[in-house]
């Protein structure tokens, strides 16, 4: 098997993206080892399933810094300090960019078809919502290589979710979080295996 990734997860609420990659993981389908969490808020639920996991964590708030650089520089050293092959945000709702150096080795999975649906506000329950107000009839998920921007870098994986006539925004995020449950340990196993190159905005990945 390939060589675990030595990943560290950034997330703010529930941990179910987490939950999901730590059961692959710890069943032997994805090569992958958390050394840390780091959530944005103290009361994030997937610091417990961290915790459950024997996972160390730490909490991070951008409210407990004067300004979103500091918050940011805060972050960047208590990422650094794992030495990271991936960062992974798992419904991390905070603007982060470490720098270059993290250039192709941060990864978000976004609940909608980026560029659709997707930016500062656009997260979690909010982008079903505006899914089933604007009448769209695909919506997806969508994992991408993070950047400095919100939900901007260059996608990996996508995998569309049809919208049905009945869907209100709960039944619709179940659908759509099963896609996710599926792309983002593909683009995971496909980063470890190192066929993913970065051209521009297009990510090509290499057949095995
Ligand atoms: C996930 O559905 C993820 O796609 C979304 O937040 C949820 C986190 O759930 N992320 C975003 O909206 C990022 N812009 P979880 O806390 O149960 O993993």
């Amino acid at each position: 098997m390939t060589q675990p990734l030595n990943a560290v997860c950034l997330l703010s609420g529930g941990g179910t993206t987490l939950q999901n990659l730590i059961d692959l993981a710890e069943r032997g389908e994805l090569p992958l080892r958390f050394s840390r969490v780091i959530s944005s808020r103290a009361d994030a639920y997937g610091l417990v399933r961290a915790e459950t996991h024997g996972i160390p964590s730490a909490v991070i708030q951008r409210k407990a810094h004067a300004s979103w650089e500091a918050f940011n520089q805060a972050l960047s050293d208590a990422v650094d300090a794992e030495n990271p092959d991936l960062v992974i945000f798992a419904g991390f709702m905070s603007l982060f960019w470490p720098g270059e150096r993290y250039i192709g080795r941060i990864m978000n999975v976004h609940p909608a078809l980026i560029p659709a649906f997707c930016g500062k506000g656009m997260y979690g329950h909010h982008v079903h919502e505006a899914v089933i107000e604007k009448g769209v009839k695909i919506t997806g998920a969508t994992v991408h290589f993070v950047d400095n921007q919100y939900d901007h870098g260059p996608i990996i994986l996508q995998e569309a979710v049809e919208v049905l006539d009945d869907d209100d925004a709960d039944i619709l995020a179940e659908r759509v979080q099963a896609a996710e449950r599926r792309i983002y340990p593909q683009a995971i196993r496909l980063f470890a295996e190192k066929r993913l190159i970065i051209q521009g905005r297009r990510v090509r990945i290499l057949q095995s």
